[in-house]
């Protein structure tokens, strides 16, 4: 592979801008006839980079599927063929890692170590348990990162700057920097990074790699400056690096790295956009029928552990039985589309979310009034025409990066919408003056919260969502990422 990369990098190396993520931009799906499909990914990433709109960028992913990997070996010299598409306009080469050496790396280290760890997930009498398959989940780890730094390797012009992304590719960095010295390196954590204590479950020597993985750059991003003083905290702790928690530097083994604080802001004018066309404005019609003149609170969420949505339905059931007022004057409308549905976690937590719902339909409906509303499919415009008709939004996560849904509600609401916050979201260092603020452990607290967002007056609603969507697009993904990339220099 290493020999082919050189091979590779003296023809080809001439994007002066790359990027990195598992996920990529575009993915794939056959049809019965062998047919591809493509589908263009959203998120902030696709629309940050499209403030450069460099056609000799280049994104490099992982091919996540059996569509995605024959795309990938169709591809010639591995880029993707996107004319007629509207993807931005950089290049995308998907990487074609063996299934088994990717499903390990995704599903067993990432997202079941690492990301478990950074949200603090583990249930510890029981887990982790880092045993002779972890080892080997971590080897696929190592050679799934070591596919990528070769990869950008051999795409990158002399000098230029590429932009890590997340808990998949922590090796990338170091990885990188000894394949091609010259390049100048970003990496960028969505998540929130674990406190120290936490964080050593890992074995000691994988908390080290992780560590100087991304030190290996010249500059780490963080959604919030409590992430990034936690990873300073771990890399003291683990690696007895030098930090300088003024002028947010880390430095170990000779070299130093700056620490960065990007919040990710919501994409205001997609959002105004998007969420008064047709389709959603279907949606809401059909909501509204749904609910009548009653208040609703709505969440909407990736079926994600950290999303905290079973206490989100406990505390809605506690404020039912201990406020009757509300009882036929109110429908929790929640979306809760899948995610990661190879884990078993994942499955039994999508299946508790259903249980306890059904549970508070029981308990409560009446012949007229229905007290849920619980979708477990993905449908964006849905989203949006809930956000739209939202009274109280509910976002709880036990952990998050930043939290984009408690951005983009206050942005799209048509009212005004009370924010019901946890303060454990990245969201809440910026939202937290006009939010109600909750621990997301806390279910009788979180009704309260709730109690407090449905009273609310409606002028108060109103103009508290005002300056909650100023501070929420305060940093559109654009200018997000033009900031990372000037700061690389
Ligand atoms: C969330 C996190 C990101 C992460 C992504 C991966 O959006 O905030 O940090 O990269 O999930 O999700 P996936 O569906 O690709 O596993």
């Amino acid at each position: 592979m290493a020999d082919q990369s050189t091979e590779r990098s003296s023809r080809t190396g001439s994007a002066p801008v790359l990027v990195a993520s598992n996920r990529g931009p575009v993915s794939f799906t056959a049809g019965d006839d062998g047919s591809l499909t493509l589908r263009r990914g959203g998120g902030g990433l696709v629309s940050g980079l499209s403030a450069i709109d460099d056609p000799s960028a280049v994104w490099v992913c992982a091919a996540l599927g059996e569509a995605d990997r024959t795309a990938a070996r169709q591809a010639p010299d591995g880029r993707l063929d996107l004319a007629g598409h509207e993807v931005g306009g950089q290049a995308v080469r998907m990487l074609d890692i063996d299934a088994g050496t990717f499903a390990q790396a995704y599903n067993g280290v990432a997202n079941s170590t690492l990301w478990f760890v950074h949200h603090l997930l583990y249930d510890t009498p029981t887990a982790p348990s880092f045993g002779a398959e972890f080892r080997q989940e971590w080897a696929s780890y190592r050679a799934y990162n070591a596919a990528f730094a070769e990869a950008l390797a051999a795409e990158a012009a002399p000098g230029a700057a590429v932009l890590v992304q997340d808990y998949h590719l922590s090796l990338v960095p170091d990885l990188l920097r000894a394949l091609r010295p010259d390049l100048r390196i970003g990496h960028f954590s969505h998540t929130p990074w674990a406190p120290p204590d936490y964080y050593r479950m890992l074995p000691d020597d994988i908390a080290e790699a992780v560590l100087t993985g991304i030190l290996g750059a010249d500059r780490a991003g963080f959604l919030t400056r409590r992430w990034a003083a936690a990873f300073a905290d771990c890399c003291e702790a683990v690696l007895g690096a030098e930090v300088d928690r003024h002028a947010l530097t880390v430095t170990h083994a000779g070299r130093t790295t700056h620490l960065g604080v990007h919040a990710l802001g919501a994409d205001a004018d997609f959002l105004r956009e998007r969420s008064h066309r047709p389709d959603v404005a279907q949606r809401l019609a059909a909501l509204r029928a749904a609910v009548g003149d009653r208040q609703t609170i709505v969440r909407v969420d990736r079926t994600e552990l950290s999303k905290n949505i079973v206490r989100g339905l406990l505390a809605y059931r506690h404020l039912l039985r201990t406020r009757p007022q509300w009882l036929g004057k109110v429908v929790h409308v929640a979306f809760a589309y899948p995610s990661r549905t190879d884990l078993a976690e994942y499955r039994a937590y999508t299946a508790a979310v259903e249980r306890i719902a059904r549970e508070i339909t029981e308990e409560f409906a009446t012949d007229d009034w229905q007290p849920m509303i619980l979708h477990v499919n993905d449908d964006f415009p849905r989203s949006l025409a809930a956000y739209r008709l939202a009274d109280v939004a509910l976002v709880n996560p036990i952990r998050d990066g930043m939290n984009l849904v408690a951005k983009e509600v206050p942005v799209v609401s048509d009212a005004g919408c009370a924010l019901v916050l946890s303060r454990e979201a990245g969201a809440c260092a910026e939202l937290a003056e006009d939010a109600i603020t909750v621990n997301p452990y806390d279910v009788i607290a979180t009704a309260e919260a709730l109690h407090a967002g449905l009273t609310m007056p409606a002028e108060e609603r109103a103009e508290r969502t005002k300056r909650l969507a100023a501070a929420a697009t305060a940093l559109p993904p654009q200018q997000w990422f033009l900031d990372q990339l000037n700061a690389l220099g």
